[in-house]
């Protein structure tokens, strides 16, 4: 099996993508941390439905980490994500180190707003500012056009989708739908920090979620159904950071004149491991309550 190209620098991967497209490919780009499982890898085949050449990027970004979090322990294993990225049929990594993202001197860095505001900036206020620096430099670096980014950091994807089009950068932003483990956990690479009794009680949070969205379609009222999918997570052992239901565009509270969509969003935290996951809610036929 021939595995990817591997590129440290910018200016081996854009000769690369320069190349691809003098031969007639689009190119897409899946930025991911690592550690991956099969929902980057759905990412990776969703993105090959748009694209003729491949690049995933693999790095673990320091500026979305607090001195508190977990980058020194955040699971690196390359020969494993580049062993399940040649099966795919990657064309190439981007695997820069440290210094080719943030040289020496480095001042610059992205401000976001709108969907960056509360959720997730509620307890990690540097994590969005960090993503949108470290993205824009990816989109940058790769020039795709198209980048691909899994719903299930749903905020995420909205502050990309933002902030892309407020500095107009021209590639298409894709959301590729959240892979569940069997008893319906969200995957995702801090799974693996779940010792076995809290990775029994963390299908508690897709339970929680699923139900209170048959029950807000059904047209129950939104902040009953929620209370109580707090109380079940409380008592079930999670330390709640927040259980909301936002536009799914704009993520402000639900406007309930309004006829838009919403996303039911949480975060809570099992022991050391905070987990975070997402489901869209259809507005109920009796609208918002
Ligand atoms: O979702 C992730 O893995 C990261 O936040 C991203 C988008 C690769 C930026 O570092």
């Amino acid at each position: 099996m021939i595995g990817p190209k591997i590129y440290e620098t910018v200016a081996d991967m854009r000769q690369a993508v320069d190349a691809a497209r003098a031969k007639g490919k689009r190119v897409a780009l899946v930025p991911t941390m690592g550690a991956l499982h099969e929902g980057h890898l759905s990412l990776v085949r969703a993105a090959r439905e748009h694209a003729g050449h491949i690049i995933v990027s693999i790095f673990v970004n320091p500026t979305q980490f607090a001195p508190t979090e977990d980058f020194d322990a955040y699971p690196r294993d390359s020969d494993a994500d580049l062993k399940l990225l040649a099966g795919l049929g990657v064309e190439g990594v981007f695997m820069p180190p440290a210094k080719e993202v943030y040289p020496q001197g480095f001042a610059t860095a992205v401000s976001v707003g709108g969907p960056a505001e509360g959720l997730e900036s509620t307890t990690r206020p540097h994590f969005f500012g960090g993503v949108a620096t470290v993205v824009t430099k990816l989109l940058l670096a790769a020039l795709p056009d198209v980048a691909i980014f899994g719903e299930k950091d749903y905020q995420q994807l909205c502050v990309i989708r933002r902030f892309v089009r407020d500095l107009h950068i021209p590639v298409t932003i894709l959301g590729g739908p959240t892979v569940r483990e069997e008893d319906g956990l969200a995957m995702s690479s801090r799974n693996r920090y779940l010792g076995a009794d809290d990775r029994r009680t963390a299908s508690l949070i897709p339970q929680v979620l699923g139900e209170a969205v048959e029950r807000i379609t059904a047209g129950e009222e939104a902040a009953t159904v929620l209370a109580q999918g707090m109380a079940r997570l409380t008592q079930g052992g999670f330390t709640v950071d927040y259980l909301e239901l936002r536009d799914a565009e704009t993520l402000a509270p639900v406007d309930p004149k309004g006829t838009n969509a919403a996303r039911l969003l949480v975060a809570a935290k099992l022991g050391q491991t905070r987990l975070i996951d997402n489901m869209s809610v259809a507005r109920p036929t009796t609208g918002w309550r």
